[in-house]
């Protein structure tokens, strides 16, 4: 059997669809960017049907540039934006409202009650997580209250639920495979991670039907084959994680104490804490890491939801910039002098804060302030935010402190950004050579699945550092930015 593997890749921005070979090389690749809708302040949706059509043309596309068929896939691996909600019909499979995306704040209210109701400390004995609209119950309660006659189609079995992975299974096995891996169930708020299953108190609590729920398997699992009138043979699909978790695997932070942060259109910090399930005291999140040949492994999480996004902003929002690349050297020229801040609050503040009423401000405005200084701003507000998470997770976990930060995602390729990093981490941040490291983690699901890529251990020693960043900054600088940081969150915050 050949050694190629195809990771679908579907983000919040944009899909990709990459090909490895065995060496864990690229041999081809397609992208594809589609609509974000923002309805309402704080409302983020995708429609399913774009989600859809951009997956089908970005495999199509990656096997056309590696010149490959669908015969000469081994395996299929799928990774996926988490906690992205869609409803859809299991008959059409069409879905009945669009996805309300993981950044959308429609359900804060429902989640401020919940806390008031005191449910908050029984649904993170539960979940590991903490109630905040983030997650994908409230959302599924949201789509079923609000649709005519959902609630009775779910009832009666006539609709499903599911995060993209499970939604995209479905379209792939043409209707006949309603399943998720434990990764992405994991983020729904209905699902006990020790108990590996969903849990019917909280099903009752948020008012969702069991029978609307996927089936969970393993990240390395049987997922069916995809419909062969799709590309053109049927695939095994033998792997599927969360895109946080897929990086975790993809930056093979195998071990209890590794650590990775991706910074996409949010940033998230994951630290393996292996078989023991670490409480958090300081509002980050407990989830399940991978769970492979049903072994659980367990980790802490850091969920920053503008990084990449605030870039973004510069450019489609703003318009100060009209490629993300150039913000470095932006940032490099802007005045030393101007101490400006930028909290991304777009869609609330994620860990350690969970303020989802806060919104985006920006702080030490002067008239000379211009396009140089907010571009150092929305990169430096990426670095404060991740010392905020290595912060809390070294208070969880004391032995956090001792580990260096391997990090991936389209910022890292910013030296600016990762020198930034490292100076206000005060630690040391480790760029690896391969940075689709949620693809390849995806991939490696289902390449050693299918029996033609090396196991954990092999894997592993394949992973190539590119460029290490020391901390070059002196103390005081530090810690005079840091406090300047601080104050600007303390002054976003709406609860304070
Ligand atoms: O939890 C949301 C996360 O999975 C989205 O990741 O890479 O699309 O920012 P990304």
């Amino acid at each position: 059997m050949s050694g190629y593997v195809l990771a679908i890749d579907q983000g919040t921005t944009s899909t990709r669809a990459i090909v490895f070979d065995d060496g864990f090389r690229t041999k081809g690749v397609a992208q594809q960017e589609f609509p974000q809708h923002f309805p309402h302040s704080g409302w983020v949706e995708h429609d399913p049907e774009d989600i859809w059509n951009s997956v089908l043309a970005t495999v199509r596309g990656a096997l056309a540039d590696a010149s490959l068929s669908a015969s000469d896939i081994a395996a299929i691996g799928i990774t996926n934006q988490r906690e992205t909600t869609v409803v859809w019909d299991r008959d059409t499979g069409k879905a009945i409202h669009n996805a309300i995306v993981w950044q959308d704040r429609r359900t804060s209210d429902v989640c401020r009650r919940m806390v008031s109701d005191g449910v908050e400390k029984e649904i993170t004995a539960k979940t590991g997580l903490i109630v905040d609209p983030y997650f994908s119950g409230t959302k599924i309660a949201w789509i079923l209250d609000h649709v005519d006659g959902a609630r009775q189609r779910a009832e009666a079995g006539k609709l499903a639920f599911g995060t993209v992975d499970a939604f995209l299974l479905f379209r792939l096995t043409g209707g006949r495979l309603h399943a998720t891996d434990a990764t992405n169930a994991s983020r729904t708020m209905l699902f006990d991670i020790s108990a590996n299953d969903w849990d019917d108190g909280l099903l009752k609590l948020l008012g969702v039907p069991r029978a609307m729920m996927p089936q969970v398997r393993d990240c390395d699992a049987d997922f069916g084959t995809s419909d062969p009138t799709l590309f053109g043979v049927a695939i095994p699909i033998l792997g599927m994680a969360g895109d946080q978790h897929a990086a975790t695997l993809g930056q093979a932070c195998f071990k209890p104490g590794m650590l990775k942060s991706t910074y996409g259109t949010g940033c998230f910090a994951v630290l393996n804490t292996g078989a023991e399930r670490v409480a958090s005291n300081n509002r980050l999140l407990t989830t399940i890491a991978y769970r492979i040949a049903g072994k659980t492994t367990f980790a802490l999480e850091g969920s920053i939801f503008v990084a990449g996004a605030a870039v973004q902003w510069l450019r489609d929002g703003l318009k100060l910039i009209d490629k993300a690349a150039i913000t470095g050297p932006m940032a490099t020229r802007a005045d030393p002098d101007q101490e400006v801040y930028l909290v991304p609050a777009f869609t609330g503040l994620g860990a350690p804060w969970w303020d989802a009423e806060a919104r985006g401000a920006i702080f030490g405005l002067s008239r000379k302030t211009g396009p140089d200084e907010f571009a150092r701003a929305a990169l430096e507000a990426v670095c404060y935010q991740t010392a905020d998470l290595l912060a809390a997770m070294k208070k969880d976990w004391p032995a956090a402190g001792d580990t260096v930060l391997r990090v991936d995602g389209g910022m890292v390729a910013s030296d600016y950004t990762m020198q930034c990093l490292a100076d206000v981490l005060n630690a040391p941040v480790d760029r690896p050579v391969v940075l689709e490291t949620t693809a390849l983690g995806a991939a490696w699901l289902a390449g050693q699945k299918a029996g033609v890529w090396p196991d954990m251990e092999g894997f592993a020693a394949r992973w190539r550092l590119e460029r290490q960043f020391t901390p070059q900054m002196d103390a005081v600088t530090r810690g005079r930015k840091l406090s300047g940081w601080a104050d600007a969150v303390k002054r976003t915050l709406t609860q304070r």
